[in-house]
């Protein structure tokens, strides 16, 4: 059944079509990767679904409702949740506190972030446990801005996981790291996200990761959708291998 669905989104930067009339469909419990060259529109249409940016045309719907132009508070009560290509973290807090500020920020207890300190047991518990499910739990109390970045990227999404999203979309939770963190947080990510069954977007250039991991893939190109498919299908694309490997299978 299709959780998130777009139809003929577009979004224009002046002579740049960023987002094309896409028709995206995303199905409930798939872990799926968006691919695509440097520019071709993945961070836009994740802008788009998640309140950051306003389409030209075209509609978003979440399960039957029009989502189109709701705010962002309401997206993530309808359930959508995203991270950053470039984390987006209170670097001046500690880890606990910025997992704690998405838990109030979701229970909608926002006059309780000016007493952080007083925060009730119960959200410092259930950050708690999900620093550890992120395996950040022995930093429960550095600062973020003191991490090093595999774990920036990490404690990022699990301030998006702390919403409780249905449908959680990964900007490059992967990228800046060497090949060996990408491994190790593509493991923790998806156990999480497999184990809280939630449906999950991820965007990443490495293809090695992405056939590993997903259910699906979705290769953008130009603000369209080149291809979309199982991973093994998506392998022997041969516009894929063009336009996103560089290189032509039969050759
Ligand atoms: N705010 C903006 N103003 C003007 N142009 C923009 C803006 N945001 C994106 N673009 C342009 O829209 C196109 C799509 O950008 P987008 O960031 O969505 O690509 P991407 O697929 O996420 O690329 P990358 O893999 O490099 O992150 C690019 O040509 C980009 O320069
Ligand atoms: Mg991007």
């Amino acid at each position: 059944m299709s959780l998130l669905r777009t139809e003929r989104l577009k979004k224009y930067f002046g002579e740049t079509r960023a987002v094309d009339g896409v028709d995206f469909s995303v199905n409930e419990g798939e872990f799926l990767s968006l691919v695509g060259t440097n520019g071709a529109g993945k961070t836009t249409l994740v802008n788009l679904i998640s309140a950051f940016l306003s389409p030209d045309s075209g509609r978003i719907f979440i399960a039957d409702r029009d989502i189109t132009y709701a705010p962002v508070d309401e997206r993530i009560r309808a359930g959508i949740a995203r991270s950053f290509q470039l984390v987006n973290l209170f670097d001046d807090l500690s880890v606990l506190d910025n997992v704690a500020l998405a838990i109030f920020a979701r229970d909608g207890k926002s006059k309780r972030i000016l007493a952080l300190a007083e925060r009730d047991t119960a959200v410092t518990q259930e950050a708690t446990e999900l620093l550890g499910e992120f395996g950040l739990g022995g930093k429960a109390q550095a600062l973020a801005g003191g991490l090093a970045q595999g774990e920036r990227k990490l404690l990022d999404v699990a301030v998006a996981y702390a919403l409780r999203p249905k449908l959680l979309f990964l900007d490059e939770p992967t990228s800046g790291v060497s090949t060996r963190d990408k491994a190790q947080i593509m493991d923790i990510v998806s156990s999480v996200v497999r184990g809280g069954r939630i449906t999950a977007v991820v965007i990443e250039h490495d293809m090695d990761v992405v056939f590993k991991y997903s259910d699906r893939v979705v290769v953008m190109h130009e603000g369209r959708f080149l291809a979309d498919g199982p991973p093994e299908e998506i392998r022997r694309n041969r516009d894929v291998a063009t336009y996103l490997l560089g290189t032509d299978v039969a050759a």
